[in-house]
């Protein structure tokens, strides 16, 4: 089968990474393509992933490169659609929730194309998120619904979508982690930034909820310079949020807060040898949250809701929201209560096989018409 495998947005190259991988060692069964749009384009932001991750160099490059949702939407599938015409794939495979998902699983659907979806199903029942939207939108789509949790599965079978589009798989985002933890032992990062032993606390911050909203990225800045009083924060700055800073004249703040340490955003082995070490991790991201749960690590996650819950049934994450006290609050309860660890708990089919049993579901629906 061929499969065209897509991938824009940062955090959609370690998801992609052992998919493609293992459809290369099923030579017999698999061709696989990877089409980058080129939604993220940085060194930093995608370069630095493909080296890491040993993910090949994209078979087509689109180069959309950044605009409103709009916009990029837009780019993404003009761009895309002679591609899907030119290979005439068996399958086009898109994961997690940015604009490129959305937009290369909309110009597959119209042109009979199959579509899996994987990380499929996840809600955060927020539809002031973008992501909430694309996820939504993707899934009504797709033909191949593959899933890394369970509740996720049920919340596609509330929206209608039948049992045969729906596989539980687990997280292939996991795969990655498993897989590169050894590797990400000889990251120097550490070492780079002079931290010695594990008193530090990792923190990302790039949802246009908390940067866009210049009242609430002050109260989480307010938090920030709390917190950093009592261990050192390193806080490697997307490319969104380090506009803001500048633009709403935060940055002399940011520099009196001595211990809040910004970095340039990270490839995939420093940043995992990074957080892997930190006593806490503050974030407004996804994966991170499912990250910091496999390894036990705790996280207070900087938004109102997760479209993650087991990361909080199972997992170390805690949902903290923007308000500067409870951040500050969350935080000195978590650091204070670290002396007896407990082994993290994870998630089922969270067990570095997921990409196997993505593809054992693509060989069991096969070629041939949409389903
Ligand atoms: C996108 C995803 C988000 C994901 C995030 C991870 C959507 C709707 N959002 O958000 O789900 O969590 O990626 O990073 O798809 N920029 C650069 N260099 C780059 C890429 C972006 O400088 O390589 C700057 C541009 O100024 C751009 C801004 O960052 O306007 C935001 O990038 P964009 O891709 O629009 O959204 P993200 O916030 O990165």
């Amino acid at each position: 089968m061929k499969i065209i495998n897509v991938v824009g947005a940062r955090p959609n190259f370690m998801k992609v990474a052992p998919i493609v991988d293992e459809m290369k060692r099923r030579t017999a069964d698999f061709t696989p393509l990877v089409v980058h749009t080129g939604q993220h384009y940085d060194a930093q932001m995608s370069d630095a992933f493909f080296r890491d991750l040993g993910l090949p160099a994209p078979d087509v490059y689109l180069g959309v490169g950044s605009g409103s949702h709009a916009v990029q939407t837009a780019a993404v599938m003009q761009s895309f659609e002679p591609v899907v015409l030119e290979h005439n794939p068996d399958w086009v495979l898109v994961v997690g929730d940015v604009n490129s998902t959305v937009a290369c699983a909309l110009v597959c659907s119209k042109l009979g194309i199959k579509v899996a979806h994987v990380e499929a199903g996840l809600r955060s029942r927020d539809r002031t998120m973008p992501e909430e939207i694309n996820r939504i939108l993707t899934d009504q789509i797709a033909d191949l619904l593959l899933t890394p949790s369970q509740d996720a599965d049920e919340n596609l079978r509330r929206e209608g979508i039948p049992d045969s589009r729906i596989r539980f798989v687990g997280n292939v985002m996991i795969d990655s982690l498993l897989g590169q933890l050894q590797r990400a032992e000889s990251s120097k990062v550490r070492e780079e930034l002079g931290l010695s032993g594990s008193d530090y606390a990792v923190l990302t911050l790039h949802r246009p909820s908390n940067v866009d909203d210049r009242d609430a990225f002050a109260r989480i800045l307010s938090a920030l310079e709390e917190i950093s009083q009592r261990l050192p924060i390193i806080f490697p700055v997307h490319p969104r949020t380090r506009s803001r800073i500048a633009e709403f004249g935060f940055a002399e703040r940011v520099q009196r807060a001595k211990g809040l340490r910004l970095v340039d955003p990270l490839g995939y082995l420093d940043f995992l040898r990074l957080y892997s070490g930190a006593r806490l991790v503050l974030t407004d991201s996804g994966g991170i949250q499912e990250e910091t749960t496999v390894l036990g690590i705790p996280c207070l996650t900087l938004r109102e809701n997760t479209e993650r819950p087991i990361t909080i049934e199972m997992g170390t994450n805690q949902i903290v929201g923007t308000d500067t006290k409870k951040i500050v609050q969350a935080a000195s309860a978590s650091l204070d209560t670290q002396s007896n660890p407990q082994p993290p708990r994870i998630p089922p089919l969270w067990d570095g096989h997921t990409a196997g049993r993505i593809c054992d579901a693509l060989q069991e629906k096969g070629v041939g018409g949409r389903l």
